[in-house]
């Protein structure tokens, strides 16, 4: 699904991106785009970028 139309980037795009590491909106700017033109997708890649962070945390404490 798209994220950001005027860049063209996907949820998909989004979750490789934090796989390659980018933890806060402006990384997805610098990496993807998002938010450099009309910014209409910004609360909608943030929903992404969170949901693809929890996936990246381990829920289980160390040690567990
Ligand atoms: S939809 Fe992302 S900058 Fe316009």
């Amino acid at each position: 699904m798209y994220i950001c139309v005027c860049k063209g980037v996907t949820d998909h795009a989004i979750r490789e991106a934090v796989l390659q590491g980018a933890e806060r909106m402006r990384d997805l700017k610098v990496s993807l785009g998002i938010t450099e033109q009309c910014g209409i997708c910004a609360c909608h890649a943030k929903n992404v970028l969170d949901q693809a962070l929890m996936q990246e945390t381990p829920t289980h404490p160390p040690g567990t």
